[in-house]
């Protein structure tokens, strides 16, 4: 159980989106939930995202995965897996502290493994983290939000910038955890083989939420609404766009937006997309709704599959969003949503008698059979 030692609220107010900070000991007694081997292990998969960095001086080399690790140099450099939440349990628990955090600005957890002098260079990230030291000791610098640092391409895949004065400088040990809100440049490199979890999390921009919204649109063949205006007056200037034409066009696209079924919709579908592969595997043979039921009764558990995203909207839990898809609950059943969004896990505790609505057990039946939640291998 990974437990922080601070007041994770007293944080929020401090720092969340406002300054870069180190938490000395956020974590004590840290044990790492993953070795380097079996981190290796994942990103010599084909489905799994990671990379390799090194550098010789100035030079510095990348690789996509999958990763073969033959002829590796003694030290500088380092390699990481995205979303190790989704493949690997252990790594998955890591993510239980930070449940204090909205589900849907979660993105995943990035692990990564550095030799002495490993690390990506200075940069900056779009999205907020939690870098948390594993074993070995690795030194971070942290620089002021501007506007003007200079980005350089020391190599065509890594988006570096040249320096930064630095406001933050210190070596973490295992436990410690630094925060680092979206925008601020920093640069981490190892002292001694180390291990790095960066909890992502990712606030959405104005433009991906519009760009979704308008495929949401097209998919759902919503708004084949034209423009009509039977009053229209004979006019002078025929090149002139009226005001209240002009607004005319504006609130037939802000009417779309104001349906708050249509909104509840695509708000639910798209943040409960995710962003990564997920190690979903179809249940092979498919389970009946009464073996599932039995399972269930005899005191099993069911779990979610690391990463998958379940939600549902405050005052409107008739209706849970599972991987970009709604599913309707059963009239009365309204309260899986809580265990199902909610919960890491559920069991006949959470479900009692509503396993006997066969309307419910048959959409549990269904998610089991798809492979998103599954019962202790
Ligand atoms: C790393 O662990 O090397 C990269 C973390 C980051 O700077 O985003
Ligand atoms: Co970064």
């Amino acid at each position: 159980m990974y437990s922080f030692t601070f007041s994770f609220s007293d944080f929020l107010s401090t720092y969340w989106q406002k300054q870069p900070t180190v938490i000395k000991g956020g974590f004590s007694n840290f044990e790492d939930p993953i070795s380097p081997d079996e981190l290796a292990g994942l990103a010599m998969e084909p489905e799994v995202d990671s990379r390799y960095v090194a550098r010789q001086g100035e030079n510095w080399q990348v690789e996509q995965g999958p990763l073969t690790f033959d002829n590796l140099p003694e030290d500088h450099w380092s390699f990481m897996v995205q979303a190790a939440n989704h493949w690997h349990p252990g790594a998955a628990r890591l993510v239980s502290p930070f449940r204090q955090m909205p589900g849907w600005l979660f993105d995943d957890l990035m692990i990564s493994y550095s030799t002495p002098g490993g690390g990506v260079g200075p940069h900056f990230d779009q999205y907020d983290v939690f870098i948390i030291q594993g074993s070995g000791k690795r030194r971070w610098r942290v620089g002021p939000r501007k506007d003007d640092y200079q980005e350089c391409f020391r190599h065509p895949s890594l988006r570096q910038i040249t320096g930064f004065e630095p406001i933050i400088d210190e070596v973490l040990e295992p436990g410690d955890i630094l925060y680092i809100p979206a925008g601020f440049p920093h640069d981490g490199y190892a002292l001694e083989n180390a291990m790095s979890y960066s909890m992502g999390f990712r606030s959405p921009k104005q433009q991906e939420l519009l760009s979704s919204f308008a495929d949401f649109i097209i998919e759902n063949e919503l708004g084949d609404v034209h423009y009509e205006n039977p009053d229209l007056p004979a006019r002078a200037h025929y090149g002139e766009l009226p005001a209240a034409e002009s607004q005319g066009l504006i609130s037939m696209m802000q009417n779309l937006m104001q349906d708050p079924v249509v909104m509840q919709q695509w708000l639910g579908e798209y943040l409960s997309l995710s962003r990564h592969n997920m190690d979903v595997i179809s249940a092979d043979p498919l389970w009946q709704g009464e073996e599932l039921a039995s399972l269930l009764m005899q005191g099993e558990t069911l779990f979610k599959i690391g990463g998958l995203r379940a939600f549902y909207h405050q005052g409107n839990p008739q209706i849970v969003y599972i991987d970009g898809e709604q599913y309707p609950l059963p009239e009365g059943c309204e309260s899986a949503a809580h265990w199902l969004c909610n919960q890491d896990s559920f069991s006949i505790q959470e479900v009692g008698a509503l396993i006997h609505q066969p309307e419910l057990l048959a959409l549990l039946t269904k998610l089991v059979n798809m492979g998103y939640w599954h019962p202790a291998e």
